[in-house]
């Protein structure tokens, strides 16, 4: 059943999973013999990270940043600001950053930076959603599940004012005021 406010289901509990599972192979291929750490991004990922991190085969950590973002909304681009740091140091460990999408890839882009800075041993980037159109600056991206199109969308950790993150689902958000 649709929440109230959805226009259109996008992608469903199933083929979210069925997504997740065919990357979460590829990136246990990819890191075989080796230990990962995923770094996820407060709120968003949460959903997406704890959902992909059940079907790696490889050994896996898990540390969380928080950051206060004003990329979408405002005039001002790329206007990023770490709210909770990592718990660990990452130095010498293979990190993979793990978003919900990535749309102008500003907030990717300051977050590899800040993550490279502590010295890594490789640092990759996994994406529940990848919106392309929206594109200003480009970013290394490993492992993607789905491109969307320039809609704004809730579900699976994405939020419009912070609700709809628990939908099992992704939905295209109709825009039309709430009542
Ligand atoms: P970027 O810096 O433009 O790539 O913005 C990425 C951030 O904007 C994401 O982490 C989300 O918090 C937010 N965002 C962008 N598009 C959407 C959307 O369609 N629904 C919900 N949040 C979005
Ligand atoms: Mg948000």
């Amino acid at each position: 059943m649709k929440s109230p406010g959805i226009e259109r289901v996008l992608f469903t509990e199933e083929e979210i999973h069925r997504r997740i599972l065919q990357i979460a192979a590829g990136i246990s291929e990819d890191y075989a013999g080796r230990q990962l750490k995923l770094v996820g991004v407060l709120k968003g990922s949460v959903f997406f990270l704890t959902a992909l991190a059940r079907e790696l085969t490889v050994p896996v950590t898990v540390d969380f940043l928080g950051i206060s973002s004003f990329a979408y909304s405002q005039t001002t681009p790329g206007l990023v600001r770490i709210s909770k740091d990592l718990d660990e140091s990452i130095e010498g460990e293979h990190v993979l950053l793990v978003e919900d999408i990535i749309d102008t890839g500003f907030t990717t882009r300051y977050l590899l930076k800040h993550l490279s800075e502590r010295a890594p041993k490789s640092l990759a980037v996994c994406t529940l959603l990848d919106r392309t159109t929206r594109r200003i600056v480009q970013i290394p991206l490993d492992y993607r599940c789905f491109e969307i199109p320039d809609r704004f969308v809730v579900g699976f950790g994405l939020d419009y004012q912070q609700f709809y993150r628990n939908l099992k689902y992704v939905a295209v958000l109709n825009p039309e005021p709430q009542s």
